[in-house]
């Protein structure tokens, strides 16, 4: 395909690498760590009916508001909002909140980031070889609980990220996006077919998609917005910062929606991954962060030639990881880059040396600073649930409002259309009605009273 940038300005060269490095974005610790943790706590199939309903309703119109506004300014998340508000109105304040919100997910995805590329070696030496969850609780515990290691892992994982980001959009993020997406799902799907075929694996598929309503709780529900804003890494400016990046010719919202099935399937391919081995063996479907690290190990090792499959399972978590890591990293990348002048390398390795330090107190939750309790949460617990149940639903009303109301009908309808190119008017109606009253509204809700306002 030609190498046809518009601008300037850096951004992806083509419409097959728009949609790659989107999805490498979206698809992360969210699908693989998060997604089974929170469904598994959660109830199984009916956490992941509102998690599809909150998808659909609010993380979808919220993608397209964002990647619609981020390409119109051709700027960063802070810039986009000064270009394109009615002088004088704070809206740049949406994307300050998301450059907050992009330092404190990568505070503790950082660190569970270096808990993944940790047991890569730790399953290519056997040491987690183990079917017994003492042993496997030890050997998590011996990771998590040694201060020094897993310090080490976090800021492992920040070098790789910064040299990955120096290297600029097209030739650092575009590229290595592009080749580690169909990896990971030709790996997420030899992973499911061994899970499919233990003996039990109907108990786990019946925990995923046979819902309980009873379990339908406002926590809950807060729960599955905030997992639907992380996955799709919305509310936060990393869809508008990589909007920006977008090609003129790209369909926004057939883009967004490809992008929100695809990482949907990833997360239901690891659900299915993970259920049907954790019932066959007996592990506990509420084990939270840790399931991922203690059960898996177990039950592939109770697997024929398991330990290649563990490998597997941790290099495409990792790959996984560093997608979404880019996509985090970006944000306050590209706003140093753009609203300070810094350059690139300086505002990575600005940033990133902020992360290193903003990511040692979650990081030490599980060793030296597992006491300290802040609103009765530990630092990791804080800054994930500050980020995903508060910022980012804060962040994705007030982005709503502004493309339905304040920006308004005329320039959604421009820009969606590619001016006037794409025959989408009935897909734009229904967009301009959703943002306007629907997403708001119902986001506003599920915040007010999953944080008992009332
Ligand atoms: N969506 C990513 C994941 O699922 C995490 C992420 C959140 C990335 C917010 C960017 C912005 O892992």
């Amino acid at each position: 395909m030609a190498k046809q940038i518009t601008t300037a300005r850096d951004g992806f060269a083509t419409r097959l690498g728009v949609l790659a490095a989107t999805l490498g974005s979206a698809v992360g610790l969210g699908n693989i760590w998060k997604f089974p943790a929170l469904t598994g706590q959660n109830g199984g199939a009916s956490f992941l009916l509102v998690y599809v309903l909150a998808t659909l309703l609010v993380g979808l119109p919220v993608m397209i508001s964002e990647i619609m506004l981020g390409r119109r300014a051709r700027a960063n998340a802070v810039g986009t909002f000064r270009q394109l508000a009615p002088k004088g109105q704070p809206w740049h304040l949406v994307g300050l909140s998301g450059v907050v919100a992009a330092f404190l997910i990568m505070g503790f995805y950082t660190d569970v980031a270096g808990w993944v590329f940790a047991y890569i070696f730790k399953a290519l030496s056997g040491e987690i070889a183990t079917t017994d969850p003492a042993v496997a609780a030890k050997a998590f515990e011996a990771l998590v609980g040694n201060p020094v290691q897993s310090l080490l892992w976090q800021w492992g994982v920040l070098v790789l990220i910064s040299v990955i980001i120096i290297a600029g959009v097209a030739q650092g993020i575009e590229r290595t996006t592009k080749v580690l997406m169909p990896v990971l799902l030709l790996l997420l799907v030899a992973v499911c077919a061994r899970s499919l075929t233990l003996p039990k694996a109907a108990e786990g598929l019946a925990f995923l998609f046979t819902p309980d309503f009873s379990k339908i709780t406002p926590n809950v529900i807060l729960m599955a917005l905030g997992l639907a804003f992380f996955k799709l890494s919305i509310g936060m400016g990393t869809m508008t910062t990589y909007g920006s990046y977008f090609r003129n010719d790209q369909d926004i919202p057939l883009t967004a929606t490809r992008v929100m099935l695809c990482d949907l399937t990833i997360s239901i391919l690891a659900g299915m991954a993970v259920f049907p081995a954790v019932f066959n063996f007996g592990f506990e479907p509420s084990a939270g962060p840790s399931l991922l690290f203690m059960t898996i190990p177990a039950v592939f090792t109770s697997l024929p030639g398991g330990q290649v499959f563990m490998v597997i399972f941790f290099c495409l978590t990792a790959i996984a990881a560093t997608g979404a890591m880019l996509s985090l990293l970006e944000v306050p990348v590209a706003w140093l880059a753009e609203s300070f002048g810094m350059p690139r390398k300086r505002a990575t390795i600005v940033t990133s040396v902020t992360l290193a330090i903003i990511g040692i107190p979650a990081t030490l939750s599980m060793s030296t600073m597992a006491n300290v309790k802040i609103f009765g949460m530990t630092v990791f617990d804080l800054y994930d649930f500050l980020s995903s149940n508060v910022l980012l639903p804060v962040g994705g009303i007030f982005i709503c409002l502004f493309a339905g109301w304040v920006w308004g009908a005329a320039n959604v309808k421009t820009e969606l259309s590619n001016r006037g190119q794409l025959l989408n008017g009935p897909i734009i109606a229904a967009f301009l009605t959703v943002v306007r009253w629907v997403s708001p509204i119902l986001v506003l809700l599920v915040l007010l009273k999953g944080l008992k306002v009332f």
